[in-house]
């Protein structure tokens, strides 16, 4: 299945004179891909993210998700969908500090019908994806960066999301930590646990390990 399709997508802000951070971009992401997305600083990137989380719209163009317009939706069918079939890590984890590993993924259903059971029982099933069963009660102050990251990305998984979105998703890791991640969401590529993989990353070889790099300077996407 095709996750996304974007069909001449951009985005215009309206500053003085306007900002074209994404122009005119046509691609195709499909289900079972692990796709890079690079570029300068300034490029898009962000903004070509934030499109593919819902978290924005296109101001000309087409973004089909899993076979959906999602180009002109209102912010809470936006929303639905979002909490539903996306999953987001970002460079600094935001974990809750104070809560254990199990209820900092269990936020992850937050916007689900929920009980208690349901909520523990896909917590546990998202850290053992990610080899963090064993410190389901601890807190992120007594883990590493590179096992936070795995409990953020277990809290982006619990969900079961069609899609993972990783914003600089090794950027305040080591190389060993880096390394250890990315061979993470490559298996849970290939094991679909999560079908689609995509990340922004300034990092030549985290892009390597990626199938496909899709690299944005000025807006355009190459
Ligand atoms: N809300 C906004 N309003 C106005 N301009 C914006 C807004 N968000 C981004 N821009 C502009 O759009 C362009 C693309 O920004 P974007 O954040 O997508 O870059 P990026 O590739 O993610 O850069 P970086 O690698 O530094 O994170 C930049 O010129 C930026 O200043
Ligand atoms: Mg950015």
């Amino acid at each position: 299945m095709t996750t996304y399709e974007l069909v001449n997508a951009s985005r215009t802000f309206p500053t003085n004179p306007p900002t074209h951070a994404l122009r005119d971009v046509s691609l195709t992401i499909n289900e079972g891909e692990m796709v890079a997305i690079t570029g300068p600083s300034g490029a898009g990137k962000s903004t070509l993210l934030h499109l593919l989380a819902l978290l924005d719209s296109p101001t000309g163009g087409q973004i089909i998700f899993r076979g959906q317009d999602i180009s002109a939706l209102t912010e809470n069918q936006r929303c639905t969908i979002r909490s539903h079939q996306i999953g987001m890590i970002f460079q600094s984890f935001h974990l809750l500090s104070h809560r254990d590993a199990v209820s900092n993924v269990a936020l992850g259903r937050l916007y689900r019908p929920r009980t208690e059971t349901t909520d523990d029982t896909a917590a546990d099933w998202a850290l053992s994806q990610v080899s963090m069963q064993h410190r389901r009660l601890a807190t992120p102050k007594t883990m590493s960066g590179g096992e936070q990251q795995r409990v953020a990305i277990a809290r982006a998984l619990v969900g079961r999301p069609s899609v993972l979105l990783c914003d600089e998703p090794t950027g305040n890791l080591d190389r060993a930590n880096s390394d250890a991640i990315i061979e993470l969401l490559e298996n849970l590529v290939s094991t679909r646990a999560t079908p689609t993989v995509i990340i922004v990353t300034h990092d030549p070889s985290v892009a390597d390990h990626c199938n496909r790099r899709i690299h944005i300077e000025d807006g355009v996407a190459a």
